[in-house]
């Protein structure tokens, strides 16, 4: 898909105008319905007058005989009044949409936000993943081009921002690549081969480690969970180290559970059915350290994932087996589902080799995250209070939208082990189960500041967001929005609970 600024005049000549429009709202408002010629414009307001309402969602065509525009469509906002950025969001996905079903191939838009939001935004749209489906005769419905109509003065700059979208749009998708290949196709070794992928491509560094690597090293969590499986475990790290010398590395850890049947306790079969995605985090890291690279960003990240396939077997880990983590730990296996926090175990102590500013973890961790938060958000934890109002902005500005949950010392007592350290979930309590995977990670981050991310949540999409079903590609957006801020938020500080004074 090719998105190209151009001016409201040149736009003004495509055969397809789309333009949005809110409640009441007269096209007489909007500089590109301003440029076309004036027997379209009047055709359109009598049809804006006569049979459009402006409702949310509504998408009504006017046609037109003769002349070089052939079609207006205008694209309902509704009230002006609730109007917000998840909204605007929306609006080119709907641009997309209307394009395929109605096989436009090129069309001229007229948006008033963010054009690097405008560029993701259309380019997540357009994204299918149907490389298992026989090809229609006339092909999959594809947008060519999109002409973003702008003001002339500002081209240069849309055109640079554009670039910039398109770049991060085209790693979400290929997040979405990863997260929606089958798990028999997705094992950790074709993980790890991804990642060395996009590095070479984007230029990170890749190194990979084996099952030899990871028994040297100890990561008894890692191998824990991966003997059930045929498929050998790998642990992915990507360094991109193009930030000030003195500035502490950003660590994104992502979870790389190439399939998840819960493994002993096996899953029931509703709950099995997605588990091929649960290496979306991991493929948000890969995706997102490539999209940071391509955006040339002066900063220091590192990002690494654990891959594992969970599987029942005779040489399965089992529940009350007691893995030795990389950090001494002892991890009491109380559920062999609860894998996720267990990888994430050894990572995170391995994060801490690189003196962390900041670790981040994307992890699709648990269901409990999206019975507590719905279909619309991740969860977010962090041991940094203050950094809390900055995480959850991030979320808004780049579209991966985070709720924070609390990380509080109250729900520790509930995962300390019986006869290990720590136990992967809580015994005796069913209430809370997202905080309780998040307790457990923090466990392995000593002091370092650290967030968390449970995008179980936003795993698939739901229709609302106007993608196709699947994987959202959740995450890379975000840690590209995070990458962006993290200069401004490195601070190195201690826990702000320990620099208040004890009767606070
Ligand atoms: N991968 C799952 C969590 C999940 C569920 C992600 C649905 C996306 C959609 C995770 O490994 C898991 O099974 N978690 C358990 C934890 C429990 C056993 C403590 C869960 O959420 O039930
Ligand atoms: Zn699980
Ligand atoms: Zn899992």
């Amino acid at each position: 898909m090719k998105i190209t600024p151009v001016s409201y005049a040149a736009a003004a000549k495509v055969k397809n105008i789309f333009i949005p429009l809110f409640k009441n709202e007269s096209p007489a408002g909007d500089p590109l319905f301003m440029r076309l010629a004036p027997p379209v414009r009047k055709a359109v307001l009598k049809f804006a007058r006569e049979e459009f309402r402006g409702d949310e969602g509504e998408t009504k065509s006017v046609w037109l005989a003769g002349g070089a525009v052939r079609r207006v469509i205008l694209f309902g906002l509704g009230e002006k009044t609730k109007w917000n950025a998840r909204k605007a969001i929306l609006i080119p996905r709907r641009f997309v949409r209307a394009a395929k079903a109605g096989r436009i191939g090129e069309y001229a838009a007229s948006f008033d936000g963010d054009p690097a939001m405008f560029a993701h935004s259309s380019l997540m749209a357009q994204f299918e993943y149907n490389h298992y489906k026989a090809k229609p005769k006339e092909g999959w419905p594809e947008v060519k081009e999109i002409m973003l109509a702008v003001d002339d003065e500002k081209r240069a700059d849309a055109a640079r921002t554009v670039a910039e979208g398109i770049a991060i749009g085209e790693e979400v998708n290929t997040a979405r690549e990863l997260a929606n290949t089958p798990g028999s196709d997705m094992t950790p070794s074709h993980l790890a081969k991804a990642a060395q992928s996009a590095a070479r491509r984007t230029g990170l560094r890749a190194t990979i480690l084996d099952e030899k690597n990871l028994l040297r090293l100890g990561m008894g969590g890692v191998l824990g969970v991966a003997r059930g499986s045929n498929e050998k475990p790998r642990f992915i790290i990507l360094e991109y180290l193009k930030g000030p010398k003195d500035q502490k590395p950003l660590v994104l850890v992502g979870k790389g559970v190439t399939f998840d049947t819960g493994g002993i306790n096996l899953k029931p079969e509703q709950y099995m059915y997605e588990m091929h995605m649960d290496m979306s985090g991991g493929a948000a890291v890969i995706h997102g350290m490539a999209a940071i690279a391509r955006l040339k960003l002066a900063v220091n990240v590192v990002g690494l994932v654990p891959a594992v396939e969970n599987m029942p077997s005779g040489s399965s880990y089992r529940p009350g087996d007691q893995l030795k983590s990389l950090s001494g730990k002892t991890i009491e296996v109380l559920n062999t589902d609860a894998e996720g926090r267990v990888i994430l175990a050894d990572a995170l102590t391995y994060a801490l080799r690189y003196k962390p500013g900041l670790i981040a973890d994307f992890a699709t961790l648990t269901g409990a995250a999206h019975v507590a938060l719905g279909n619309y958000c991740s969860a977010l934890f962090t041991n940094r209070d203050a950094l809390t109002e900055k995480l959850v902005a991030a979320g808004t500005a780049s579209g991966d939208y985070v709720w924070p949950l609390p990380l509080w010392d109250e729900y520790l007592h509930e995962i300390k082990g019986m006869f290990g350290d720590i136990a992967n979930m809580a015994k005796n309590d069913r209430y809370g189960g997202a905080i309780h995977g998040a307790k457990f990670l923090e466990q392995f981050v000593e002091d370092a500041p650290f967030v968390h991310v449970d995008i179980a949540p936003r795993m698939t999409a739901v229709d609302s967001d106007l993608l196709s079903r699947g994987a959202t590609g959740v995450g890379v957006r975000y840690i590209t929005e995070l990458a962006r801020i993290y200069p401004r938020i490195e601070t190195g500080d201690k826990r702000q609970e320990t620099r208040r004074s004890k009767n606070e």
